[in-house]
């Protein structure tokens, strides 16, 4: 059988359709610039035919862009544990919350699943550089693999970003910017300088793999919880990339016949200091504005505007999901009372997504009795600064 049943990219804006067979950015068709997915001619595939593979993000290899095993780049991500959480749940008299615990993956956090599948089709397609802006984790992830690739790295962050994530991008052999600014400001320097340069850009959702990698995370919930899904799904979102992935993932797995047409109601989590998707939410509005005098010392939240709000925003309105804004004090009480409670030291981003469920049943929008998967996106070791 085949290894990838990728066909071709669409554009999520126009539905303009691409061949999959060279490097690209977002939509070319005039004025458009929309994110591209990924799009699979679905095969015959079974939920036992996956069973006994490795637990990566290539354990779903046919709905996976790599054309086969050999061009696979790895550090083993994915596969991380759903845990059980009655302690933390207690607190709350919840009895059946879960924790999506992604700080065990290569570089800690979730970022590894994106960029592992972004380098991979980079390194396929021909790049010889990737560059991208991030707010810590991403660049991490991306020094890492562009590394286990043999490919150089241009990675462009705020320059009050937590020291370690420099010095982690350092030790993995890539060039770092410390810039005057947030994530967008970065963003603008590497696409004025990308092609001069040579770089590709895999900045999130201006290129079409790293949505990829995140969206197994639907998958792997699915799996985890014996196929069906939860009521509720809290993401701490900065660019929203699991978010939409795990969105594209259920609709893959419901014409594999793998899950049914229910969904979890999808809630959006962003920091008091920097709330550009709540804001629009709100008010109603299809895309974000600009987040002014973001700060947030969850540095993945800092993103004053995603470059694919639009997808975040219908995500929400079709899951009739929330979009909940928490302070900096909540998220350290949130990291405090998850370790306190399960074990588990999170990052900033991880204790606001646990804080978003008391808010949220506070404001009756959640029942004690729902099933709720909150995401633990990277470890606390990055933030004792
Ligand atoms: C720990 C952590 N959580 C959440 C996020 C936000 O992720 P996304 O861009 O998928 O919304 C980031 C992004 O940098 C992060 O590092
Ligand atoms: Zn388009």
């Amino acid at each position: 059988m085949r290894y990838s049943f990728l066909t071709h990219l669409s554009c999520t804006k126009c539905a303009a359709t691409t061949e999959p067979t060279r490097l690209l950015n977002v939509c070319a068709a005039p004025g458009c610039g929309g994110s591209l997915f990924a799009e699979y001619q679905l095969p015959s595939l079974s939920r036992g035919d996956v069973a006994g593979r490795d637990r990566t993000i290539w354990r779903w290899h046919e709905l996976m862009p790599a054309k086969s095993a050999d061009e696979i780049v790895t550090l083993g991500e994915g596969g991380t544990p759903l845990l059980h959480a009655p302690r933390l749940g207690a607190r709350l008299g919840m009895r059946d919350v879960w924790i999506k615990e992604e700080a065990g993956n290569p570089t800690g956090s979730f970022k590894a699943r994106g960029l592992g599948a972004a380098v991979t089709m980079a390194k396929a397609l021909g790049a010889k550089a990737v560059a991208l802006p991030t707010a810590g984790n991403a660049g991490g992830a991306a020094a890492a693999y562009a590394a286990k690739a043999g490919l150089a790295c241009h990675v462009f962050m705020p320059r009050d970003t937590p020291k370690v994530f420099r010095i982690e991008c350092e030790a993995y052999g890539a060039h770092v910017t410390l810039v005057d600014g947030l994530i967008d400001d970065c963003g603008r320097i590497v696409a004025q300088r990308k092609d001069a340069e040579g770089w590709f850009d895999v900045s999130t959702l201006k290129e079409p793999y790293r949505v990829e990698g995140k969206k197994t995370m639907g998958y792997e919930i699915a799996e985890q919880l014996g196929w069906k899904l939860p009521d509720v799904v809290i993401y701490p979102t900065g660019g929203g990339t699991g978010l939409i992935g795990m969105w594209k993932a259920w609709d893959e797995m419901e014409r594999l016949g793998w899950v049914g047409p229910a969904r979890p109601r999808m809630v959006v989590v962003q920091a008091e200091g920097c709330a550009p998707i709540p804001r629009a939410f709100e008010a109603g509005e299809p895309v974000s504005v600009r987040f002014p005098d973001a700060h947030t010392y969850a540095s993945g939240l800092r993103v004053p505007k995603a470059y694919a709000d639009s997808l975040i925003l219908k995500i929400l309105r079709e899951s009739k999901g929330e979009a909940v804004t928490v302070t900096d004090d909540e998220m350290r009480r949130g990291v405090l009372e998850m370790a306190s409670s399960e074990g588990l030291f999170a990052a900033p981003e991880g204790g606001a997504a646990w804080i978003a469920v008391e808010k949220l049943l506070a404001a009756g929008k959640l029942d004690r009795g729902e099933r709720v998967v909150v995401f633990d996106t990277g470890t606390g070791y990055k933030y004792v600064e």
